[in-house]
């Protein structure tokens, strides 16, 4: 068994040795290739002279780089896009592979490409996001593409910061959440089947966008180019719901004196009623249970009461109130009953803690009452 393993170990360092000696860049670019050979493409062929050309046969440098070999030396950046796409948007290359071939067609969608097509080279080219040599798949760690990497690639040459719910939610390993090219779109202007950046939220909090598409803002939103969600929630700095944004947001286009206001104060009352309710009652319920009272019930009703709330978080993007109010009414009215039980629940407890108390000075009395008698009684005998 030893000596099997041994063996395949020697063959791979023979053919692995025997392949790079083949390759003399790599013999003189000895830091390029570090980075090289962790990369994917080594694992596939993709090698030197794929993307630089010369001869691989050579010890000699001017050989190596000869231009009758096809040296092409360091691509442009304008060449870089070109270089890439000559295999991944080629179907017959990556059909193995099964990649998608469409990252350059993307590219030149977005406003990265139709920069660099006018000739403006600070833009971002395949390898700023890739680097050169050390091309690694996004699901890797190290990637430079890696979802927990990506913000620091664009960082690169970007200040805008996701200061919002959605990298902090990052951060804790939420997965979910959108990284800067979930949002932008990887390769092109927006993510794919979206028609522009303020509408990528819709991809992931489908109850909201479903509520506010049936609300009176959708249409003259539309109408009047103002972006969704945007524009009451922003898009880098947006913050965990705490029913703030009913007192800052609803002004920046209505009145405060306005019939719109209103309706947004009303909604923001009938959530704020139910939330508290809710909370005290789950407070209550937690004290009484380290009391070891049994609680199961009132758990279930609570649990039942939460869902109503939970279901009128999306609504309230409808504005309906009828709908609003009749959601957290349920919610509320459970969640009071409960915090009604168990309020008598905790009478019953105090009674009874008083009776318990009454006994247990009842008979210390009895017991001071006794040794006192017992003493006098030595006293007697004496
Ligand atoms: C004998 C050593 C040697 C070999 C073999 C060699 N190189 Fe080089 N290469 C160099 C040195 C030294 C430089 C830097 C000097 C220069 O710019 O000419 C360089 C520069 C380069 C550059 C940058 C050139 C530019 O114009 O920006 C590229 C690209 C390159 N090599 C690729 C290759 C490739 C691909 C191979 C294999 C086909 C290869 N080299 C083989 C030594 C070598
Ligand atoms: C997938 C294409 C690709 C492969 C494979 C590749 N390179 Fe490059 N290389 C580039 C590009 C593109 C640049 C331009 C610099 C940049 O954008 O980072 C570059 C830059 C260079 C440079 C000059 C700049 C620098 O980083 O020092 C050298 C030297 C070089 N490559 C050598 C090599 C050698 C040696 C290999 C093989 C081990 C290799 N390259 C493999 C695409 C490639
Ligand atoms: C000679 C053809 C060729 C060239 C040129 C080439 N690639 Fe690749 N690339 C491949 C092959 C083959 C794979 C391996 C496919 C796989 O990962 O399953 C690959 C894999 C990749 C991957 C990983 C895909 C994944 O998620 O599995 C990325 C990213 C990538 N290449 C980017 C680039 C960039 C950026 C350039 C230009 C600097 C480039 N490639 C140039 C052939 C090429
Ligand atoms: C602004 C940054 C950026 C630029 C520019 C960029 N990419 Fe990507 N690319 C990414 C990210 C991020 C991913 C990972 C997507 C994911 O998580 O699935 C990716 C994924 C890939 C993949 C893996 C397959 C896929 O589509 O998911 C390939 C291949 C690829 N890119 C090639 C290219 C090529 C070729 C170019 C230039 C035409 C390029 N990329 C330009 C950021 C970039
Ligand atoms: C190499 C530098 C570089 C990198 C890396 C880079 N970008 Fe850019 N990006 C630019 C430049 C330069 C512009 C054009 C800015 C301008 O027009 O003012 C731009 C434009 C944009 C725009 C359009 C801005 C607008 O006003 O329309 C978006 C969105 C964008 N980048 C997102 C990203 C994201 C997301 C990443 C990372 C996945 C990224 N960029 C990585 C340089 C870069
Ligand atoms: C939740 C989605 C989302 C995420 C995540 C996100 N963005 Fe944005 N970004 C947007 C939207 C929407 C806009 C358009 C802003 C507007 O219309 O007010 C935008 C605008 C931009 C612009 C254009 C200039 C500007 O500030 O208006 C750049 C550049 C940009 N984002 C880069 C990034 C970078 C870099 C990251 C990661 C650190 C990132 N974005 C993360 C949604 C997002
Ligand atoms: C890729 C999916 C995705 C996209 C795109 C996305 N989000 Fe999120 N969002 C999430 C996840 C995941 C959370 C965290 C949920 C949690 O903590 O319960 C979240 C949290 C939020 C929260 C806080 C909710 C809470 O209960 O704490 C708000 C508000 C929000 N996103 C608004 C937006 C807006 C506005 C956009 C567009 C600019 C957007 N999201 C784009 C996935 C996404
Ligand atoms: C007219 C302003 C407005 C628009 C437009 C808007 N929202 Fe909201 N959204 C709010 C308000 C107000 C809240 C409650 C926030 C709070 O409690 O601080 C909220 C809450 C949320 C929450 C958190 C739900 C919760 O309370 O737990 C998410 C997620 C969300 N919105 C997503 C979206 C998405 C996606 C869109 C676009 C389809 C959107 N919003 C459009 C005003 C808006
Ligand atoms: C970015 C601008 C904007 C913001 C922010 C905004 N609205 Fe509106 N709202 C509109 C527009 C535009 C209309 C269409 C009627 C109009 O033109 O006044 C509208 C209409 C309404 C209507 C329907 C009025 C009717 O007569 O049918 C209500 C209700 C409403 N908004 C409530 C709110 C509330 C509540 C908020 C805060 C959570 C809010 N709006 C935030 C732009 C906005």
């Amino acid at each position: 068994m030893f000596l099997l393993l041994a063996m395949v170990v020697l063959t791979l360092g023979v053919w692995a040795g025997a392949a790079q000696e083949q390759n003399s860049c790599l013999i003189c670019h000895s830091e390029i290739k570090v980075d090289y050979l962790e990369s994917v493409h080594t694992g596939f062929g993709v090698t030197c002279i794929d993307c630089h050309g010369g001869d691989p046969m050579t010890l000699e440098m001017q050989k190596a780089h000869a231009l009758e070999a096809f040296f092409r030396g360091t691509p442009q950046r304008t060449e870089i896009p070109e270089l890439c796409a000559s295999c991944h948007s080629d179907p017959v290359k990556m059909k193995p592979y099964g990649l998608r071939t469409d990252q350059y067609a993307e590219y030149q969608t977005s406003q990265h490409g139709k920069l660099l097509a006018q000739g403006d080279t600070r833009v971002a080219v395949c390898t700023d996001c890739h680097t050169a040599h050390r091309i690694l798949p996004a699901w890797e760690p190290r990637s430079t593409t890696h979802p927990e990497n990506i913000s620091q690639t664009c960082a690169q040459c970007h200040s805008q910061r996701d200061q919002s719910v959605h990298s902090a939610a990052l951060a804790q390993g939420n997965t979910k959440a959108p990284t800067c090219a979930t949002c932008h779109g990887v390769h092109g202007a927006a993510p794919p089947g979206v028609a522009d950046v303020s509408k990528a939220c819709g991809m992931c909090h489908i109850a909201e966008r479903t509520h506010f598409e049936a609300s009176p803002h959708k249409k003259p939103m539309d109408e009047q180019s103002i972006p969704e969600c945007v524009s009451c929630h922003g898009s880098h700095s947006i913050e965990p719901p705490d029913r703030k944004l009913f007192d800052m947001v609803c002004t920046r286009c209505h009145s405060a004196s306005s019939k719109e206001q209103l309706v947004g104060q009303k909604i923001k009352t009938l959530l704020v009623a139910a939330d508290e309710s809710l909370r005290e009652a789950t407070q209550l319920l937690e004290q009484a249970q380290q009391r070891a009272v049994d609680v199961s019930a009132y758990r279930s009703r609570l649990i039942e009461a939460r869902s109503y709330f939970l279901q009128a978080l999306p609504v309230q993007h409808s504005l309906d109130i009828v709908h609003i109010e009749e959601l957290t009414r349920r919610a509320k009215s459970i969640a009071d009953d409960v915090r009604g039980g168990l309020h008598s629940l905790q009478g019953v407890f105090t009674v009874r803690l008083l009776g318990l108390t009454l006994v247990w000075i009842f008979l210390l009395l009895v017991i001071v009452v006794i040794s006192l008698v017992l003493r006098e009684r030595q006293g007697e005998r004496l």
